[in-house]
C-alpha cells in the first residue's frame, strides 16, 4: 500500500496489571490521512502518537462536525490478536459521516491502514484477563471557517488504547434511572450517527442519576417519551416471558454491533427475539405481573451490562433479584468467547490482524 510509516523512538510503558483505566493510555503510533475537495482521502500515515496542531478556527471546534467509532482487538491464549467485526465498524462509519455531510472513506482500504497500525502496536494488545486494545477511529472537519456549512477539508485518525475489565471484580448489574426530562435523540436528528454530540448531551441526564446513586440512564423516544431507546450509551435488550424484545432501529437509536451480534445468537439458538417498539408502561405491566425476566444493555465497551433495577417516577422495578440473568450470562460467555478466541467463531465474526 501507499502508506508512510515514521518510526516512534520514545517508547512509553505499557501497563503492568489489567487494572487499566478505560482510555487514558495511548500507544506509541496514530494514523492519520486527510481529505481535500480536489484529492479526497489521501496521504494515509503511521506516525508518533503526538498532539495536534489545528486552527482556533477549524471547524470542530465550532460546529460540531465530526464522527467516532469504537472496537477492541483481543489478544488470544495462543497469542493471536483478533478484531471483531471491523467491517461493521466502518460501514456503520460511513453512515454517521453521511448524516454529519462528511465524505466517506474506502472501508476496505481503512480496514488495511487499521490492521497495519494494529500490527506495527501489537506489543499493546494486553493479555490480562479481561484487557483488551480498544481502537478508536474519528474523523473531524479542520477548514479554517465559521461558515455553517459543511467542511472542505477533513482529517481521520485512529488512536488506539489498552483498556481493563470494563467491570472491576466481575459483572454487576447497575442501577438505572428511566429519563423523562431529557432526550437522547429524535427520529430525524443525529441519533444513529456515532458523533460527539450525542454523548455530550447526554451528560446532564447522567448527573442525575448520579446524584440519586444511579448508574446511568434508560433514555425514552423524544416525540412521546414512552417508547424505549438506550440505556447510557448503550442498546437495551429485555427479556419479556421468554421472548427477548430490543427497540427497533427507528432512526434515533445507534446501530450496534453488539446488539446484532446478540440478535444473530438468538436467532440460531432458537430463543423468540423482536425488534419492536416497546413502551415503559409495557415494561411495567410486565413486571407487575412477573414477566420481566432480563434486561441487559450491549456495547463494544461493556459488551453486556446487566440491568439490576430501573426506577421509573419513583417506582421501582427490581429484575432477577438484582442478579445477572443466565441468559445474560450466556450471551456474555460467548460473545467475548468469540473475541477472544476461547469459543469457536462459527460465523466468521473474528478478522486476525
Ligand atoms: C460502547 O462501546 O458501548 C460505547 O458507547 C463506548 C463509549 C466509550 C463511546
Amino acid at each position: 500500500s501507499t502508506i508512510t510509516i515514521v518510526k516512534n523512538t520514545d517508547k512509553k510503558q505499557k501497563p503492568q496489571s489489567k487494572d487499566i483505566a478505560f482510555g487514558r493510555t495511548f500507544t506509541d503510533h496514530m494514523f492519520v490521512m486527510d481529505y481535500e475537495s480536489d484529492k479526497g482521502w489521501h496521504e494515509p500515515r503511521i506516525v508518533p502518537y503526538e498532539p495536534l496542531t489545528l486552527d482556533p478556527a477549524a471547524m470542530i471546534f465550532h460546529y460540531g462536525q465530526t464522527v467516532f467509532e469504537g472496537m477492541k482487538a483481543y489478544r488470544t491464549e495462543d497469542d493471536r490478536v483478533l478484531l471483531f467485526r471491523p467491517d461493521k465498524n466502518l460501514e456503520r462509519l460511513n453512515l454517521s459521516s453521511d448524516r454529519l455531510s462528511i465524505p466517506p472513506v474506502d472501508e476496505e482500504k481503512v480496514m488495511e491502514y487499521l490492521v497495519e497500525l494494529i500490527r506495527l502496536e501489537q506489543d499493546w494488545v494486553p493479555s490480562f484477563e479481561g484487557t483488551s486494545l480498544y481502537v478508536r477511529p474519528f474523523i473531524i472537519g479542520t477548514e479554517p471557517s465559521l461558515a455553517v456549512a459543511p467542511s472542505k477539508t477533513y482529517k481521520l485518525m485512529v488512536i488506539l488504547s489498552p483498556v481493563g475489565p470494563y467491570f472491576k471484580g466481575g459483572i454487576k448489574p447497575v442501577q438505572i434511572n428511566v429519563e423523562e426530562q431529557y432526550t437522547r435523540a429524535v427520529k430525524g436528528g443525529t441519533g444513529m450517527a456515532k458523533t460527539a454530540g450525542n454523548y455530550s448531551s447526554a451528560y446532564q441526564a447522567q448527573a442525575k442519576a448520579y446524584k440519586e446513586g444511579l448508574a446511568d440512564v434508560l433514555w425514552l423516544d423524544g416525540i412521546e417519551k414512552r417508547y424505549i431507546e438506550e440505556v447510557g450509551s448503550m442498546n437495551i435488550f429485555f427479556k419479556i416471558d421468554g421472548e427477548v424484545v430490543t427497540p427497533a432501529l427507528s432512526g434515533s437509536i445507534l446501530k450496534g454491533i453488539t446488539r446484532m451480534s446478540i440478535i444473530e445468537l438468538l436467532q440460531k439458538w432458537g430463543i423468540p427475539v423482536s425488534e419492536r417498539r416497546i413502551s415503559i408502561e409495557e415494561l411495567y405491566e410486565a413486571y407487575e405481573e412477573g414477566k420481566l425476566e432480563e434486561a441487559f444493555g450491549t456495547g463494544t465497551a461493556a459488551v453486556i451490562s446487566p440491568v439490576g433495577e430501573l426506577n421509573w417516577l419513583g417506582r421501582k422495578m427490581t429484575i432477577n433479584d438484582g442478579e445477572i440473568g443466565s441468559l445474560s450470562q450466556k450471551l456474555y460467555d460467548t460473545i467475548t468467547g468469540i473475541q477472544r478466541g476461547s469459543v469457536e467463531d462459527a460465523y466468521g465474526w473474528t478478522v486476525e490482524v
